[in-house]
């Protein structure tokens, strides 16, 4: 019962950033691409240092994205956008960036958002696939729930930088 109950939110909160997606998709003047570079890719949130914890620190996030990168790779949604990139390179931009928004310490060095997904066309299906394969590599390394969605919160509004095409 409480592992339906848990299915069902995570659920939810795949279904919630994808509406957040659809919402900004359905705008009329939606917002381009060019004025997407202002937004920063990765704020630090101080208010989620114990989050950064229950992550189990920056190991815990390394270990996090070897599974959400093998995810990516296996879900035939994202495959195509992963499959001939750089995945350690990838990888270790994710665990700078996350442990940034929950403020470990490192520092984030990559691209903003708009420049590191501009010309792949992601759409709203691709982003909504991307964070299913997250949640469900957060599921293995055993992150309460409540912690995810802290994360998610802070994720769900880079699909204005990174999804470019409907
Ligand atoms: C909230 C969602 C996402 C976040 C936080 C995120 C984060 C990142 C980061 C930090 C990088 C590395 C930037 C750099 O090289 O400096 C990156 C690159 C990349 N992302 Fe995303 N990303 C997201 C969504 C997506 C989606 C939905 C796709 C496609 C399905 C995607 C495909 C890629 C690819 C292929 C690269 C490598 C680009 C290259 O080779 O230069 N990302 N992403």
């Amino acid at each position: 019962m409480y592992k339906i109950m848990i299915s069902t939110l995570l659920l939810a909160a795949g279904l919630c950033i994808g509406g957040l997606a659809a919402a900004q998709d359905a705008m009329p003047a939606a917002r381009p691409a060019a004025n997407a570079d202002a937004y920063p890719s990765a704020p630090r949130d101080p208010a989620l240092k114990p989050v950064f914890e229950q992550f189990g620190g920056k190991p815990g996030l390394v270990a996090l994205m070897n599974d959400f990168m093998d995810n990516l790779v296996a879900d035939p949604v994202t495959r195509p956008y992963f499959e001939n990139a750089d995945r350690d390179h990838i990888k270790a931009e994710l665990v700078d960036q996350f442990c940034v928004i929950l403020d470990g310490p490192c520092t984030y060095t990559g691209k903003d958002m708009a420049s590191a997904h501009r010309g792949m066309d992601v759409n709203r299906a691709a982003f909504n696939a991307l964070v299913q394969d997250l949640q469900s590599a957060m599921n293995k390394h055993d992150i309460p729930f409540r912690a995810q969605n802290k994360l998610l919160a802070k994720l769900a509004p880079m699909h204005r930088q990174i999804v470019t095409k409907l």
